[in-house]
């Protein structure tokens, strides 16, 4: 595999579909497009679809669950990208949107080179440890066993698994719009680990898979896990803020309690390297948007 940014060239005569073409998969249109590949989407409204047409990007709408794979891939794209979320959705959201379309796209159409993103969710790790892609990953919810199920399918065919830690970018940082609300609490004593990764970082991990065809699994993290005291600190400071308050860990929230240091090691080695090395970078830029 060769270096490779969003700048870069791209593959003249590349295809590709990006199915879920929101925060992170219309971003990544967006750069296949302008780097000369064929490149097309899908999004689930007609209202996402008509405003990335507006951009002159080449969009439809359609419901992956329930539409006809065969049809919406009919020009054989040569990557397939799939990058739809499961909305605020449980199990049942994620078997659908992950595992169900995942093996219809397998079984149905015909393509070179399949990409999942998948989430630093799927390790389960709650020491603090750093983990790597061969770490085990071994989820505790249902939620994480169909992500895992789905990764399996994406290897066995020669695919490429990308876990994402928490995506945030113009627009959207969950923990600052929390801040922002009184929502946010420190759990604990803070010492959770916290892993991020921009959204156009994301889309550099993205564009470097679909461009180099490199199968497997890697991880798509910042350089710089920190803990959630560290991250509230930093980002109180800056906007002359009070710490918010503490309170008991949630143990129930969405993705299960983990703590671990997500390692980009294999990703970097591959030639990628984040523009946003920590969150810092990223959130100033948010806070100086925000005015
Ligand atoms: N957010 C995170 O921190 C995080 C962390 C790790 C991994 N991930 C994963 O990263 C991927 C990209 O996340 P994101 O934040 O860019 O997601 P997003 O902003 O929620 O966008 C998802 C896109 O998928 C489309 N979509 C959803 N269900 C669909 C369906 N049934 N048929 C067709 N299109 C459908 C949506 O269409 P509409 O625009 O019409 O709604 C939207 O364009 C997802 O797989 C997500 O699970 C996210």
């Amino acid at each position: 595999m060769t270096k490779q940014t969003p700048s870069s060239p791209g593959a003249p005569g590349r295809s590709a579909l990006v199915i879920g073409c929101g925060f992170v998969g219309a971003q990544l249109l967006r750069n296949l497009s302008r780097s000369g590949w064929k490149a097309s989407g899908i999004t689930l409204s007609e209202s996402s679809a008509d405003a990335l047409r507006s951009e002159g990007l080449e969009v439809v709408a359609a419901d992956l669950r329930i539409s006809d794979l065969r049809a919406l891939t009919k020009n054989d794209p040569s990557v397939v990208v799939h990058c739809a979320s499961s909305g605020k959705g449980g199990a049942v959201a994620y078997r659908e949107t992950f595992l169900e379309v995942t093996t219809r796209l397998i079984q149905d159409t015909n393509f070179e080179h399949l990409i999942f993103t998948g989430s630093t969710s799927v390790y389960a790790q709650a020491d603090g440890s750093l983990v790597t892609e061969t770490d085990s990953a071994e989820p505790e919810r249902e939620t994480g066993k169909i992500l895992r199920e789905t990764e399996e399918l994406v290897l066995a065919h020669q695919g490429t698994v990308l876990r994402l830690a928490g995506i945030y970018g113009p627009g959207r940082c969950v923990p600052l719009e929390k801040l922002l609300s009184g929502e946010a609490v420190v759990e604990g004593d803070g010492e959770r680990i916290m892993n991020s990764i921009h959204r156009d970082d994301a889309v550099s991990a993205l564009y470097l898979a679909a461009a180099n065809r490199c199968p497997g699994i890697f991880n798509v993290a910042d350089n710089t896990p920190v803990t959630q005291l560290e991250w509230f600190r930093w980002v109180c400071t800056r906007l002359g803020r009070p710490l918010p308050p503490s309170a008991p860990r949630n143990l129930n929230r969405k993705r299960a309690w983990t703590s671990k240091r997500v390692s980009n090691a294999k990703l970097r080695s591959m030639g990628w390297s984040p523009v946003y090395p920590s969150f810092r970078e990223g959130l100033e830029e948010l806070i100086i948007e925000r005015g």
